[in-house]
């Protein structure tokens, strides 16, 4: 490896249990070893073409997402720099002003949907884990979550489901599921993922 840092991607369709398993991996490691790095920092501004839930603005689409900065962000932590990761605010769908800074840790982790389908992404991670769940499992997380956390309704959820978050996944992130080294099941329960994942981390260190 051409730097100490070891990147690890992990991908997954929405709701696969991603965040869930990287949030595993920092509690597990520690902060001072391990910091996770997500593609939700990386959407574009829509404020101004939002006009509702699975309406023209397709979040699902890698075009929503500013892959270029990720990847420029993961070759300066990479090369030791630290950088100004932005903070994108869900509820207006903009970009704040503020940063948050991220210095470089041993292991990074970055967590998103759409990792695979960018080669520059591909490139720049060190090994590739794919949270692989069912689309039903999926589609039943996500609907709790929306309703219960984001304060949506179910008719929105299953219509932005049904409109953006499928074709997307069909087009985007099941067919680079090729493009994994490990592939965990997002049905075995947490701990297993958990664990299953840590061994392979901790072989490449
Ligand atoms: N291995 C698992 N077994 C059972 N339930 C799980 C597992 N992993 C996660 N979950 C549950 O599934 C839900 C979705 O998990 P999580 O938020 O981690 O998914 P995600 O892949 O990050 O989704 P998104 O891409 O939409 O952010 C959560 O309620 C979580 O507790
Ligand atoms: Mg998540």
């Amino acid at each position: 490896m051409e730097s100490g840092i070891l990147i690890v991607g992990i991908s997954g369709g929405s709701g696969s249990g991603k965040t869930t398993l990287a949030q595993g991996i920092i509690a597990a490691l520690g902060l001072d070893t391990c910091a996770v790095l997500a593609q939700d920092s990386y959407y574009i501004d829509q404020s101004a073409r939002f006009d509702g839930d699975g309406g023209s603005v397709n979040f699902d689409h890698p075009s929503s997402l500013d892959f270029a900065l990720l990847a420029r962000h993961l070759h300066d932590l990479r090369s030791g720099r630290s950088v100004e990761v932005p903070i994108y605010d869900f509820a207006t769908h903009s970009r704040r002003a503020q940063t948050s800074s991220l210095r470089p840790k041993p292991i990074l982790i970055v967590d998103g949907t759409l990792l695979y389908s960018q080669a520059p992404i591909v490139a720049a991670l060190n090994y590739r884990i794919f949270v692989d769940t069912p689309e039903s499992d999926r589609y039943r997380r996500r609907l709790k979550r929306d309703v219960e956390e984001r304060g949506r309704k179910p008719e929105g959820v299953e219509r932005q489901f049904l409109t953006q978050v499928k074709p997307m996944h069909d087009e985007f992130i099941e067919p680079n599921k090729t493009r994994a080294d490990f592939i965990v099941s997002g049905l075995a329960g947490v701990r297993e993922a958990l664990e299953q994942s840590l061994a392979k981390i901790r072989a490449l260190r």
